[in-house]
Order: structure tokens, then sequence, then C-alpha cells
């Protein structure tokens, strides 16, 4: 069965394109699993990263158009392409309003929210939060269910950073106990096709994965 990963959030620069590319390259290449990454999002931060490393990248890559295609075009997508895939990660445009954002939770099994620990970026991750139990019931009306994981993103030492343990629970939010320091090596030019550290060594990222292992795999 497919399992389709969303990365969503109305707040911008929390990380959901970084997590999108660093989890699809590592499931990728870890785990030998067939991975198809769909950038919703207008920027195209996905497929310009993709562009630079195509040859050697182990998973494939497409741009969903959401101002030129309709929801019925999404389902159908996902539909077609979900048979060739394990793992369906998507790169969810951030923008709330449009039925873009709605739609890509309503079709998710997992839903990870990338939080940066700051105050305005948790009380935002607040108010999306509350949205998100009237799109599982109506996922739970059509058969289905998702689940909702919180990843920390650019954790610091800071006394705020601890204000982010206040989200577990809200509109059913699990979080995980391992997420990404702010580091610079997360904010240089990403790899589609090399992990991002080796597998066997003892690293924040590699303690990321073994999570996501557990709990999205
Ligand atoms: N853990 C991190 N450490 C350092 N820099 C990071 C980290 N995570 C993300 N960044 C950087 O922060 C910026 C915003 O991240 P990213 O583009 O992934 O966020 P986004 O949620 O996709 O934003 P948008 O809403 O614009 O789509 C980028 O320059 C990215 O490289
Ligand atoms: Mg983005």
């Amino acid at each position: 069965m497919t399992k389709i990963i969303s990365f969503a959030t109305q707040k911008g620069g929390s990380g959901k394109s970084t997590l999108s590319v660093l989890t699809s390259t590592a499931i990728a290449n870890r785990y030998g699993k067939k991975v198809l990454l769909i950038d919703g999002d207008p920027q195209q931060s996905v497929i310009d990263i993709y562009n630079r490393n195509k040859e050697n990248t182990r998973y494939d890559v497409l741009y969903f158009n959401w101002a030129t295609k309709s929801k019925n075009d999404y389902r159908n997508l996902l539909f077609e392409v979900g048979k060739k895939y394990h793992y369906i990660i998507v790169d969810v445009p951030g923008k709330m309003g449009g039925e873009e954002i709605y739609n890509s939770i309503l079709l998710s099994d997992i839903v990870c929210i990338p939080i940066v620990p700051r105050r305005t970026d948790i009380a935002s991750t607040v108010k999306f939060l509350k949205v998100l139990p009237k799109i599982q019931e109506l996922r739970q009306k059509q058969g289905f269910d998702f689940q909702i994981f919180g990843i920390p993103n650019k954790m610091d030492n800071t006394i705020e950073s601890t204000l982010i343990q206040k989200l577990q629970g809200v509109g059913g939010l699990q979080l995980f106990n391992n997420g990404l320091s702010y580091r610079i090596r997360y904010d240089r030019n990403l790899s589609t096709a090399e992990t991002i550290v080796l597998g066997n060594t003892a690293d924040e990222f590699n303690n990321y994965m073994k999570e996501v292992e557990q709990k999205l795999m």
C-alpha cells in the first residue's frame, strides 16, 4: 500500500520543502523504497533542488500546479501514480485560503507539520492545528484517516524552544522527540541525491530518520 506523507503548515519558512527533500532522499537511499516527491508549491523549491542533481537522484519528482488543476486531478494523479510507489511525499503549498492545502491534507495518510520553536510560529501552528480535526472528520467519513505529527525544526537552546511541548495533543498532534536544529548544513544547497549524513553515526538527522521509520513508514 502506498503511503501519502504530506509536509504542511500555513507558516512560511518553517521547513516544509527542506524536510520533504531530506526525508525523501533518506527513504529512497537507505530503505530502497520507491518514492515520489510531489511539489505542490508554485515556488517550486523542490523542483529547483531536484534539477541540480536529477541524474543521481533515486526518486521521482513532479510538480502539481494547483493554479490550473483541480482537486479531482489531484485525486486521480495520486490514484494513478500511487501503484508505482511505496511512498508519496508532498511539499504542500503554504498559503491557507486556496483549496490546495485543504485538499492536500484531505488526501494524506500522514500529515507532518514542521514547527519552528518561536512564539509567533507556535501561535500560527495552533491556529493551523485547530482546522485539522474538521478535515480529519471528512476523511474518516470517506473511510480513511490520517495521523498528525509535529517535527521540531530550526531548534536552538533558547527557553522559547521549550514552548513547543505545549502543542502536544493539540488537534491530535503527536510531537516528534527528534527534530532538526538550526544548522547551516540544512540551509546550504540541498542534494536530492546524497543523504545528508552517513547512516551509522551519532547524529540528530539519523535520530530523526529512526523516528520516521518507526512512526511514518
Ligand atoms: N533546520 C534548519 N537549519 C537551517 N536552515 C534551515 C533549516 N530548515 C530550513 N532552513 C532554511 O530556511 C529557509 C526556509 O525553509 P523551507 O524553504 O524549507 O521552508 P518552507 O516551509 O518550505 O517555506 P515556504 O513556506 O516558503 O514554502 C530555507 O532557506 C531553508 O534552507
Ligand atoms: Mg517551501
